[in-house]
This record gives C-alpha cells, structure tokens and sequence, in this order.
C-alpha cells in the first residue's frame, strides 16, 4: 500500500497532475501499468519518478569544469524520448521551412515534427497560415509535399477546405443535424518569420484563432539578444536558396546536436579535409539565452593555393536550441534542422543559400556541395558510431572539455525544459 506521502517532494499537485496527464496520452510507451485509474497507485508514482529521475541525474549547477554529461539514457530511453517531445518540441518556436516556399500567394509546404502533422501556405491576400493538416471528418492528412493549392481538398471523401482554413464544402452532408460548416475548420497553428525562415510554435492542444493571432514576439522568443548578432553575420541578409539535401541518421537528435556543439573539437581528427580551410587558434564561443554562436576565421591560403575558397575568411556556426544550426560562410549559408524521429533515428535537412551574383556558377556550386556533403558524410559516422556507444553497458556519462560549452549551455537548456 502507498500513500500520498510516497510522492516525492518536488512534485507539487500540479506538476503530478500534468505529468500523468502526458503519461496516459503517451501510453503507448508507458504500458498499461501506468494507465491504472486508481489514485496514488504505487505503479503510477513510480513512472513519475522514473522519469524524473533520468532528468535529475544532470545537474545544471555544476559547472562545466567540474560537470558530468546527461547519463546515455537521455539518448536511448524511449519512455524519454517521448517525455522530452512533450516539454521541448510542444511550446516553443521552431522553423518548419524558409520564405521563399511560401514566397507567392497560393503556395503551400507540409511537414511534421513529433505527432504534429501541419501544412503552411498562403493565401489570396498574401497572408502566411499554418494549420494541422488533418481533416475534420475523419482525419485523413489532407495536403501532401509542396507547391501551389487554390484550396484544399481532402483526398479521402473530398471535404474542401479554403487557404484561411475554414470548410467551404463538405460532400453528401445533407440530411445530418447539428453540423455546422464553420464549426469544422483546420485547427490553426502560430506562424510567423524571421529573416528568411519561417516558424511554427507547436501545441499538441488546438488553439483557437484568436489565440494564434496574440502572438508577435517571435525574435525576442526564439533570439533573444543574439538577434542583432545574427544579422549582422549576415543570417538574414538576401540569398538565394540553391538547394535541398536530407540524411537519414540512426541516433537520437541530440546526438547530432551534441556533435555540432563541441567548439571545433573533432574537426582536426574527424574533418581534415575542412579543417584545411579553417583557422582552429581562432575559434570562438559565444553564449546567449538560447542560442550559442561558434565562430571561426578562415584560412585564407586555402583560397590561394587551390583557387577554390567556399568558407571565406570567417564561418558563423549558430545553433538555435532546441535543434536548428545555421551556418554562414564566404558566400553561402547552410542550415541543418534536426527531426526527431524515435529514441534512435532522425532526420536531418540541410538548406543551402548563396549570394545571388554567384547562383548561375555551376562549377562552384558543384565543388561546395560536394564538398560539404563529404563532412556531413563524416558527420553521420561519427554520430552513428556515438549512438552505438551510448547503447553500450560500458558508458553512462562522459565529461566536458573546456572547448565545449556550448554543448553544457544546450544540455543545460535541455534540463529546464525537462524537470519536473
Ligand atoms: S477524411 Fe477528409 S473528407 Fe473524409
Ligand atoms: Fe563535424
């Protein structure tokens, strides 16, 4: 028998009360014993402070010189992987796409980020919507990929929908009471750009559309002060956009996240062929609220020598928590948006822009991509490699070189999103 008192003290009433609340809703992970409808069951309490227990086992107050890494169940825990959705993808800003998608009216892009399913698009005025894309009769996903709709209309029983969202027809619905056209609309979702990206702020609740229209902070929300840094490195200056690359990577997100985040660190073992255009001794990090900005001089004799220089005298690595790194470089910019896509896979879409005067020089474009392609290649290995390590009885935690703060600042981040 247990009673209340058995619940540890750092979970109010309320923060219990949301946490089994998630927990039902993401039974699938959690199994029946979870679900047990009975008040202060031993078995419930126990799924809460499981997970609370993985999330105190990192603790932010340390500092860095003296820290341990987030224990490897963070990267391949399931019941955390799903947990760790909930708190850091569902709430907060995250670009989904770029302007330029949605750059004439009647364009539209889809995507999905956890069990959000939303499609982007705008419309006849030029205004920019994004709703879940999920039909209101029985839930078929209702637009698919990209390009141009003058509405959109369900592929399963033909419900037609307008580019604000409401239903304008739905099929062989006569005859039904209490069905009411404007009560069936898509279920919105807050949209809004900075630069040249384009962000949602995902609630797994449905808002309202006055709800989704009182927001209009996104650069203090999702920058902070790193803002005016970031523009004038150039992040938001006018390019154009080239091309689209994804990978497919069999580890946790973070791992990937983690690896972007260790100041240069593996560069000179890991990318030799990269490490020849840049000035390591000059590698910098600079920390904001949530972001960290690694910055690194060229090597300009690479330009010289090869007559090829793709990175130009200074590299801008910014990554945005939780999982969006934008890189500027010479001419180009590059951004990586990590998907999560399960406790051990994700997907990761590179980007890529370049000043328009050089979007007609094939041989160029050709070299860079292939180029970046290789050091992404690496990447995968070793994050592939990494996510096996984690899995392994012999590893828990690791430590941190002095040159990898801004991996502490994101797993500090990370727990302040997480605790309970
Ligand atoms: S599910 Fe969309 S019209 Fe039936
Ligand atoms: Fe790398």
């Amino acid at each position: 028998m247990v009673t209340t008192a058995t619940v540890p003290e750092f979970l109010t009433p309320t923060t219990l009360k949301s946490t089994i609340r998630f927990i039902n809703s993401h039974r699938q992970f959690f199994g029946r014993r979870f679900l047990d409808p009975i008040p202060n069951s031993s078995s419930r309490i126990f799924a809460v402070s499981e997970i609370s227990k993985l999330v105190t086992e990192f603790d932010p107050e340390i500092p860095l010189e003296r820290a341990s890494t987030p224990p490897s169940s963070w990267y391949t825990d399931p019941r955390f992987y799903s947990f760790e959705l909930d708190r850091v993808f569902y709430g907060g800003w995250q670009v989904v796409g770029f302007s330029e998608q949605i750059k004439d009216n009647r364009d539209f892009f889809t995507g999905r980020l956890g069990d959000v399913e939303f499609v982007v698009c705008r419309d006849d005025n030029g205004m920019i919507h994004a709703f879940h894309n999920v039909c209101s009769h029985h839930a078929s996903i209702l637009a698919s990929g990209n390009g141009k709709k003058s509405c959109f209309v369900c592929p399963y029983h033909g419900w037609t929908y307008s580019l604000s969202g409401s239903l304008v027809k739905a099929t062989r619905m006569t005859g039904i009471e209490n069905f009411a056209l404007n009560e069936m609309g898509l279920k919105p979702l807050r949209v809004a750009a900075w630069g040249p990206f384009v962000l949602l702020k995902m609630t797994k609740t449905p808002l309202s559309q006055e709800e989704v229209e009182t927001d209009g902070v996104v650069e203090t929300e999702w920058l902070g002060t790193s803002a005016g840094r970031l523009s004038q490195g150039g992040v938001d200056s006018q390019l154009s956009f080239i091309c689209r690359r994804e990978y497919t990577i069999d580890c946790n997100w973070k791992v990937f996240c983690d690896n972007y985040l260790d100041g240069g660190y593996h560069v000179p073992y890991a990318h030799k062929g990269l490490m020849s255009g840049l000035n390591l001794e000059s590698y910098s990090t600079t920390i904001f609220e949530r972001v960290s900005i690694q910055e690194c001089g060229g090597n300009s004799k690479a330009g010289e020598e090869g007559g090829f220089d793709r990175l130009g005298s200074r590299a801008l690595y910014a990554f945005v928590y939780p999982n969006f790194m934008i890189n500027r470089y010479g001419p180009w910019m590059d951004t990586n948006l990590v998907i999560p896509l399960g406790s051990r896979k994700c997907k990761v879409v590179f980007d890529y822009f370049l000043d328009p005067c050089l979007k007609d020089d094939e041989a160029f474009i050709k070299r860079s991509l292939e180029e970046s392609e290789r050091v992404q290649m690496e990447d995968v290995v070793l994050c592939e490699s990494v996510q096996r390590g984690l899995e392994s009885v012999a590893y828990d935690k690791g430590r941190y070189a002095l040159v990898e703060k801004a991996m502490h600042h994101f797993h500090c981040l990370l727990h302040q999103n997480l605790k309970l």
